[in-house]
């Protein structure tokens, strides 16, 4: 019994110090400040504005690249602080030696890199990943990657990115979580949880949360462009998941390289200062994007880059990434006063304390142990883990007549399509260093779970882009060979990413062609979509019987298809961003303001409508669907009148009436009918993801507080509003059912 309670205790002390060592982490221990302090007494000018250099060595650049100063050299006088772009053991180890053996002070490198989504072991693209709506899964693939950046010597990823993204046309929506704040901002958390799992030790990684901020509505969806938005849409929309990073305890954010009502969000003061480091208290440090110090100049804010490095300082950049902008201008600059020494050495503090904190004053090479980086890299648990996030990240959009899964009798198959079997076109830009060999492509997957006696037939039929049609004769021969045709068509991955924008989001080249002649087969068609966006795609889902959404899942791809289409795991992933019909409809998101002529699908005259096309999206947020099927009650709530301190219990009972086992993810959506500012139509502010076998009800519960309906009144001011709420639960944004209840102020 003694043991019991101790054993409890223990426990309790050790979630207790977990969860503070991770939130206090950019905290000064007094220890800590004290050494600090006395490494910065013993520095030079020159080397303090060293520490605030970030070099990206020899590596792979990631941007445009202006001339460097010559590294080494810069390295042994101690004016580089960190690194970006290299990784290994090996690599890592060479640059670490140089600076704490020749440099004066021999201050440690921190090395950071842009894990993404992985580092080898390839996890779905993050907007693949968040249509999981499982947070404990991103937690793991984020550990995930950390443990292996951090065998690779890594002690910092660029990541996560949780810029809310509302328009497929830009091409790093790949990279988010998708179109909906609440949701993105429980992503960023378990992100953040995830990197920086147990920092200190040598096997997590300080997060960045980027890119700070609005950087998902440029104009057009070209990226890199101005942002046009409303100080509400700015607050309400695109800063709350930087604030749950900040409360979640990232140690490091990014300003974005867009301007938000003209002025660069490097050169911000208000956002990085105001509020980041006076509202939201954050103690971290701010690394500049890739050469962003430099384009204030060419944004027009900046004569040259020496003003640049002026208005970057002051707003609140603390570290330079890749340009060398600081360490040219900033001694010149606190000599003319514009930039004085206290703010030079409260940059330095920052940078210094994450050094300690990671323990590389007492050991620079602790994130170096080759055999460690063997050991943990690819190995077969991870891997594993990816295959399930892979399958967990796949949307079913359509599944006429239950064609999947595959029937267990089937002999053949035609495999065809420009995706089916090239492990190049999987791989984005921000895979890390995932290696191409390591892609299972889908028709190794289905190779690899299929049973021997069923015959595959493979055919490219055309590539991605281009007009070439002279191989449809083939894919054509295999599909009249086999009793059903799946087809992978889509984009290349790095048709999306950074510098990946499109005009026009319809599916390339003439792989719809390809479809079409397929169709004419007569055999049934299966898609299968490898897109790191939502495409335009209302012909094809017409005209195909199943549409499986495949993102780009990462290193585990094939497999993870294969396991859906053959049954082996139920599809269960739901839209986090949804599909318009065509590109006019952009933006095109379920949670906007209603006009005071609401628009609606049958086009009535004089309302909020196109002339040409449906306002509704083709597959809507929180869409997808089941092997099986679920059905709904209406929810039920605890009382019809609550009030603030008071907790409203909301129910609903769902039920697998379907012939498979299989996941839901039941969504809460909330509407403020009559508010001193209008309020969205709805607003997701819960879900719940559970397991039902077939024939079983489960009651699933939400609760929700005064907080929950909250919003910012005319003044910018948060409030609550006495009135009518009205509360939607149901599998997606669209097919929701109510209840009414009042908030009443006490
Ligand atoms: C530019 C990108 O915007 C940013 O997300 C990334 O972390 C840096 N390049 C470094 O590669």
């Amino acid at each position: 019994m003694k043991t019991k309670t101790l054993l409890i205790l223990w426990i309790a002390f050790l979630s207790f110090e977990r969860g503070n060592s991770q939130s206090l982490f950019m905290e000064a221990s007094p220890e800590i400040e004290e050494k600090v302090e006395k490494l910065l007494q013993q520095m030079t000018l020159a080397e303090k504005i060293g520490q605030l250099n970030q070099s990206n060595a020899n590596g792979v650049a990631t941007g445009p690249q202006k001339a460097q100063d010559d590294f080494y050299k810069q390295l042994e006088a101690g004016r580089i602080g960190s690194i970006l772009n290299i990784a290994g053991v090996e690599e890592i180890r060479k640059y670490q030696e140089i600076a704490v053996t020749r440099s004066r002070l021999k201050i440690p490198l921190l090395f950071g890199y842009d894990v993404i989504h992985g580092y080898k072991t390839i996890f779905p693209i993050p907007l693949a990943e968040s249509c999981s709506w499982d947070l404990e899964l991103m937690e793991k693939s984020a550990r995930i990657a950390a443990k292996e950046a951090a065998a690779a010597g890594l002690h910092w990823t660029f990541a996560p990115m949780i810029d809310v993204s509302r328009d497929p046309r830009w091409g790093r929506v790949l990279e988010g979580a998708g179109e909906d704040t609440w949701l993105t901002s429980r992503v960023a958390e378990a992100k953040v949880r995830g990197y920086q799992w147990n920092l200190g030790s040598n096997e997590s990684v300080l997060a960045c949360a980027k890119h700070f901020a609005a950087y998902g509505l440029p104009q057009a969806g070209k990226d890199y462009g101005t942002v046009d938005i409303s100080e509400r849409t700015l607050e309400e929309i695109y800063l709350p998941p930087f604030k749950a990073a900040v409360e979640a305890g990232v140690a490091t954010f990014m300003p974005a390289f867009n301007d938000i009502a003209g002025v660069p969000c490097t050169a911000n003061k208000w956002l990085l200062t105001e509020v980041l480091r006076n509202r939201w208290k954050f103690k971290g440090v701010v690394v500049s994007d890739w050469g962003a110090i430099w384009q204030l100049v060419p944004h027009g804010m900046a004569h040259g880059s020496k003003q640049a490095v002026e208005l970057s300082i002051n707003a609140g950049v603390d570290m330079d990434m890749a340009d060398g902008e600081y360490n040219r201008h900033a001694l010149a600059l606190i000599n003319e006063g514009k930039v004085t020494v206290g703010q030079i050495d409260e940059m330095v503090r920052r940078i210094l304390r994450m050094k300690f904190k990671l323990g590389l004053f007492d050991d620079p090479f602790r994130f170096c142990d080759v055999k460690r980086e063997k050991r943990v890299i690819r190995n077969c648990d991870f891997i594993a883990e990816a295959r399930k996030a892979a399958q967990k990240s796949i949307v079913l959009l359509k599944n006429e007549n239950h064609l999947l899964p595959l029937a267990k009798d089937i002999k053949s198959i035609a495999v065809v399509g420009p995706l089916a079997d090239n492990k190049q076109y999987l791989r984005d830009y921000w895979a890390g260093k995932g290696e191409v060999n390591d892609y299972v492509t889908l028709l190794e997957g289905l190779k690899n779970n299929l049973p021997s006696h069923i015959k595959i037939n493979y055919a490219k039929g055309c590539d991605v882009t281009g007009t070439d049609c002279s191989f449809f004769s083939e894919a054509v021969e295999a599909a009249n060979q086999s009793e059903l045709v799946i087809a992978a068509i889509g984009e290349r991955a790095s048709m999306s990413g950074e510098d990946a924008s499109r005009a026009d989001i319809s599916i390339p080249g003439v792989q719809e062609e390809l479809v079409q002649a397929l169709l004419d087969t007569g055999k049934p068609v299966v898609v299968v979509l490898m897109n790191g966006r939502p495409l335009t795609i209302s012909k094809l889902t017409e005209q195909v019987p199943a549409i499986v959404e495949g993102w780009f899942l990462g290193t585990e791809t094939g497999n993870a298809i294969a396991d859906v289409l053959l049954g082996k795991y139920n599809p269960s992933g739901k839209l986090t961003m949804s599909f318009p019909r065509n590109v006019g409809q952009i933006p095109v998101f379920y949670n906007y303001r209603q006009s005071g002529r609401p628009g609606t699908d049958k086009l009535t005259k004089w309302t909020n409508r196109f002339i040409d096309s449906p306002v509704s999206p083709l597959y809507p947020f929180g869409y997808g669907l089941s092997y099986t099927t679920f059905s709904y009650s209406a929810p039920r709530v605890s009382q019809k009148e609550f009030s603030t301190n008071e907790i409203l219990k909301v129910s609903v009972d769902v039920t697998n009436t379907g012939q498979y086992d299989g996941e839901e993810t039941i969504q809460l959506y909330i509407r403020d009918v009559i508010a001193s500012v209008t309020r969205p139509v709805k607003e997701l502010k819960g879900f719940k993801k559970i397991f039902l076998r077939k024939g079983e009800t489960r009651t699933v519960g939400f609760e929700l507080r005064a907080e929950d309906l909250s919003f910012l009144s005319q003044d910018m001011e948060p409030v609550i509003e006495s009135g009518e709420f009205i509360l939607m639960t149901g599998p997606n944004s669209k097919d929701v059912q109510s209840v009414k209840v009042k908030f009443v102020k006490p």
